[in-house]
């Protein structure tokens, strides 16, 4: 880290730099970063920021803001945003915004930060109830990928990150959903490579369209079905974690494509036992599928009544804008069920 860091103080052009952190990593990963930046010379003043979603509000912001301003943060600042994607995501929004604008860098700490969050310049915080109600496109100057941080990552944490992996080879690389096939996850320290190469892939997605006009969308795959599962599961108060949802909206999904661009039903098959062998089927009672629908009738993609997804017309090969019908998306959802 210490090489990276040393790369980057040199080309940044800075008066002050300064850290946000959270509790987690202010503990589990700040240490390592202060005893790189004490041997180049730099003391950065850090804000710890409480953990969780529910601190990614504006609250959180304000109190980021008036430390900048205490000491004197000027425009040539620099903010490293020290955590997982509330960080880089709330970090992001308050540095895009503060003196209209001041630098910053992530240093993403979870793995669905480093393969997802930290990447593509969408930064913002939720509102009320509404999950990144107020946000904006500001991209990093840089993002410093530093796999070791990932050692004191709960598991919780590392399924979610691995389902959009899953999803970065399923809409765009063959060759790393064969090679992901035949890893075994508990072996993280193999993972380094992998995490490279799907930190690649969504970079390759955002490069080509930056501001979701149009292929950018094809990293919702999984994400339409997914989010509808989270929220059902949510109401009832058993809430599953973002990536096993995805998970289940992957399957779902991926028989959707075979219904509407052509999927072939042994992709199907090949998607539904990898990611059932790791996020163990759950069951949807009758009851709640009927809520599933409906809050798919709400997704904010939706045109004229009906649901726009991004689907595979084969592995590594994705289509967005599909257009799928309810009664589709219920066959589907039986499907899941019935297997
Ligand atoms: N901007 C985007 O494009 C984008 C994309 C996907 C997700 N997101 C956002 O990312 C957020 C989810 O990110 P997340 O899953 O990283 O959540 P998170 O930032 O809440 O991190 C999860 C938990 O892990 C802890 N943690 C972080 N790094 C750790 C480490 N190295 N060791 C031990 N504990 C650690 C955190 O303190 C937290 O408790 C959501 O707010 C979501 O909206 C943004």
């Amino acid at each position: 880290m210490k090489e990276q860091l040393g790369v980057l103080v040199d080309q940044l052009n800075f008066s002050q730099l300064f850290v946000l952190c959270d509790e987690n990593t202010k503990e589990h990963c700040l240490p390592s970063l202060l005893n790189a930046m004490t041997s180049l010379g730099q003391a950065p003043k850090v804000f710890c920021m409480k953990a969780g979603e529910s601190n990614k509000n504006l609250e959180t912001v304000e109190e980021l803001w008036s430390f900048f301003s205490e000491n004197y943060a000027d425009r040539k600042s620099v903010l490293l945003n020290l955590g997982g994607g509330v960080v880089t995501d709330l970090g992001g929004f308050a540095a895009a915004t503060y003196k209209r604008g001041i630098q910053f860098v992530h240093l993403p700490t979870t793995l669905l930060a480093m393969v997802d969050a930290a990447i593509g310049g969408k930064c913002g915080i939720n509102f009320h109830s509404f999950k990144n109600q107020i946000g904006t496109f500001q991209h990093p100057k840089e993002i410093l990928l530093y796999t070791p941080f990932l050692h004191s990552l709960a598991e919780a944490e590392w399924q979610s990150g691995k389902a959009e992996m899953i999803k970065h080879a399923l809409i765009a690389d063959l060759a790393m959903w064969n090679r992901i096939k035949h890893f075994r996850f508990e072996e993280h320290e193999k993972w380094s490579s992998l995490i490279k190469n799907s930190a690649r892939i969504k970079i390759k997605v955002v490069d080509a369209d930056p501001l979701e006009k149009g292929y950018r969308k094809v990293l919702n795959y999984g994400h339409t079905i997914g989010h509808a599962v989270e929220s059902i599961f949510m109401k009832k108060e058993k809430p599953l974690s973002h990536g096993y949802a995805i998970a289940i909206g992957m399957q779902i999904e991926a028989y959707l494509a075979h219904l509407v661009c052509g999927l072939s039903m042994s992709s199907v098959q090949e998607i539904h036992q990898y990611l059932t062998s790791h996020y163990p089927k759950v069951n949807i009672e009758a009851a709640d599928r009927a809520d599933l629908l409906n809050f798919l009738k709400q997704d904010k993609k939706n045109e004229a009544g009906l649901v726009k997804m991004s689907l595979l017309k084969e592995i590594g090969k994705p289509n967005f804008d599909q257009t799928v019908s309810f009664e589709q998306a219920e066959q589907a959802i039986e499907w899941y069920l019935e297997k």
